[in-house]
């Protein structure tokens, strides 16, 4: 693993763009794996102001998404779909039916689950955008997820609903399900690059490059990837 600290989250953005940028701009087909929470933002701020300053163009570029909550419908305001267009999609010239993000409302959720595991499987990532969760977690695989997980369906983590509440009118409303990339699925990407910001962060950042590889840090099976940039502010990394 690579990590690189950084002093605080403004940096932590920069960076990432300045990596992400030049994928582009060398592959500008390019197949973006994408994460929602607020740790990307950043990033995707600085991806929309280099499509307007013209410097990017998103125009051949796909994207797969990590994961969606089970039962949010696409216009749900906390719905993941819904995040990306309003974070990054409406602003930029990507073609959004070329724009994937796991359904949470389908009828037989693990059928969809396993189409998008084929899916991910014929648009190979050029590279992979993390957050992490506090307990450890990438995209929505919880502590005690089997590394070879493929697409699936998972129950939140108490902690997790926490945490998220923050986003809802209150924590009944934080869904109780999700369907998430698995590990397998993710550590297929070629190259991989997870933000963490904040002190909140800095055990699960101690845990995934200082601990076991353990199923109980779903992160700590990224060091089984060869290209990971880790990428942290000072407060993310004040255990290291
Ligand atoms: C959610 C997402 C994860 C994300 C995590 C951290 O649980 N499913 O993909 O990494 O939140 O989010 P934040 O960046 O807001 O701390």
């Amino acid at each position: 693993m690579n990590v690189i600290v950084c002093n605080n989250a403004e940096a932590v953005a920069d960076k990432a763009y300045e990596i992400v940028a030049d994928i582009i701009t060398a592959k500008p087909d390019a197949v973006l794996g994408l994460a929602t929470g607020s740790t990307p933002v950043g990033l995707y701020r600085r991806l929309i102001e280099g499509y307007r300053q013209g410097k990017l163009s998103f125009r051949k570029i796909r994207s797969l998404n990590l994961d969606e909550y089970v039962g949010l419908p696409e216009t749900h305001d906390q719905s993941y779909r819904y995040f990306m267009n309003d974070n990054l999609f409406d602003h930029i010239d990507i073609d959004k039916a070329e724009t994937h993000v796991p359904c949470g409302t389908a009828d037989d959720l693990q059928k969809a689950a396993d189409e998008y595991t084929r899916l991910a499987a014929s648009m190979p990532r050029d590279v992979q955008i993390l957050g992490i969760g506090s307990n450890g977690h990438i995209a929505f695989n919880e502590p005690g997820t089997p590394f070879d997980s493929e697409t699936h369906i998972v129950t939140l983590k108490e902690s997790t609903r926490r945490d998220n509440a923050r986003f809802f009118a209150s924590i009944d409303e934080v869904p109780t399900h999700a369907v998430t990339m698995g590990i397998k699925t993710i550590l297929n990407a070629k190259k991989i690059i997870l933000v963490a910001t904040g002190t909140n962060k800095a055990d699960a950042v101690y845990n995934m490059i200082n601990g076991p590889i353990s199923e109980d840090c779903p992160a700590s099976a990224l060091r089984n990837h060869p290209d990971v940039d880790v990428i942290v502010d000072r407060d993310a990394a004040a255990k290291l």
